[in-house]
């Protein structure tokens, strides 16, 4: 008998990359419950349950008894609980991936560094029903503890930041590796010193395959798999890998604030996300952040540079520097 799997999300960013390297996995039998919605076309040999999470539909998947379950696709605590309901002794593992966000960044002091024991931001009632994204780190954080609270369970809680990588439905790494390709002048926040701690989803899915497949203690690890890395270093190696000459053009944070521009990605600075825990653990080694920029250029050159969803487009970023031009 192969053991069972079942996905909770499996067809847009990550989780699509993880049932693509799991396919040839013929040890377990994996199922995908969503809505049909994204991606209806893909993975046609797996079996699918479709249905909404957040109604009764969660209720087809007590007809099979899981050996694993991982979830991508849980954002309230009410329908996690009500997922967990429905689940039988037989989970070996629940890997459920959350975000860095259930970190209360207020009590963060600059260099600083995150590791798992963090003080985290706490959820109201209110809050967790909230649908808004100013909610998000909190509800994920009543997430975790519904987890938590289910001693029974072998709960895995993978904490990524900034995930970026093939498939990314927000552009947001994109955005930049597309203006560097483009543009011969790029708005970058500040003088480009501020930092990042990025994931790099072909990474975290091996965290995933990991946690499924190999003894990882229960419990919360963080999952940034470059150390911070600032814009300027970013969008260097993001020239080097093309051959690009574009300038680097700063403004000040706030003085884009004024403008209401939010560039993306930019908004969790200077943070140090500690995963030596996660590293430890696993054994794991993560690519270079140099390397996994040149597989990304190269991807985006084959798909032939479409616009990007996130930021400022062409025109308003040329009208911006303009602007900024004739203020100095
Ligand atoms: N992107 C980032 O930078 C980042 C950073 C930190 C944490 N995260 C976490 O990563 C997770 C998302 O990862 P991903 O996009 O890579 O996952 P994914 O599994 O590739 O895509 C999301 C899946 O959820 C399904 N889904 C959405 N709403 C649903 C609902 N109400 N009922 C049933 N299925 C539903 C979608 O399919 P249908 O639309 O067809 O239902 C889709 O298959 C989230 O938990 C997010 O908090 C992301």
């Amino acid at each position: 008998m192969k053991e069972k799997l079942l996905i909770l999300g499996g067809t847009e960013f990550v989780g699509r990359l993880l049932v693509e390297a799991l396919s040839p996995d013929t040890n377990k039998e994996i199922f995908l419950f969503n809505r049909g919605k994204t991606n209806p076309g893909l993975f046609s040999e797996i079996t699918k349950i479709i249905g909404d999470r957040e109604t009764d539909d969660i209720e087809k998947i007590k007809s099979q008894e899981w050996d694993y379950v991982i979830d991508f696709s849980s954002f309230y605590p009410a329908s996690l609980q009500r997922t967990i309901d429905q689940l039988n002794k037989s989970v070996k593992k629940y890997i459920y991936i959350s975000t860095i966000s259930v970190y209360d960044f207020a009590k963060y002091t600059r260099g600083e560094k995150i590791t798992e024991d963090f003080a985290k931001v706490s959820c109201s009632p209110e809050e967790a029903i909230d649908t808004t994204m100013r909610t998000y780190g909190k509800k994920k954080m009543a997430c975790e503890a519904v987890l938590q609270k289910e001693e029974w369970l072998n709960s895995i809680i993978i904490r990524p930041s900034v995930i970026y990588g093939k498939h990314d439905p927000t552009d947001r790494f994109y955005y930049w590796c597309r203006k560097v390709k483009m543009t011969k002048e790029i708005v970058i926040p500040n003088q480009g010193e501020n930092n990042l701690t990025l994931t790099y989803a072909d990474d975290m899915v091996r965290i995933l395959l990991h946690a499924l497949n190999e003894d990882l203690p229960k419990g919360g690890y963080n999952c940034g798999t470059h150390d911070p890395v600032s814009f300027n270093n970013m969008l260097n190696w993001m020239k080097e890998s093309i051959g690009s000459s574009s300038q680097l053009f700063g403004i000040d944070r706030q003085e884009l604030r004024d403008e209401k521009i939010a560039l993306p990605i930019s908004g969790l600075c200077d943070l140090i996300v500690d995963s030596s825990k996660i590293k430890i653990a696993s054994g794991l080694e993560f690519s270079s952040f140099e390397n996994s920029v040149k597989t990304m250029m190269a991807h985006f050159e084959k798909e032939d540079w479409p616009t990007a969803k996130a930021g400022i487009s062409d025109d308003e970023q040329e009208e911006l520097i303009l602007k900024f031009k004739t203020k100095i």
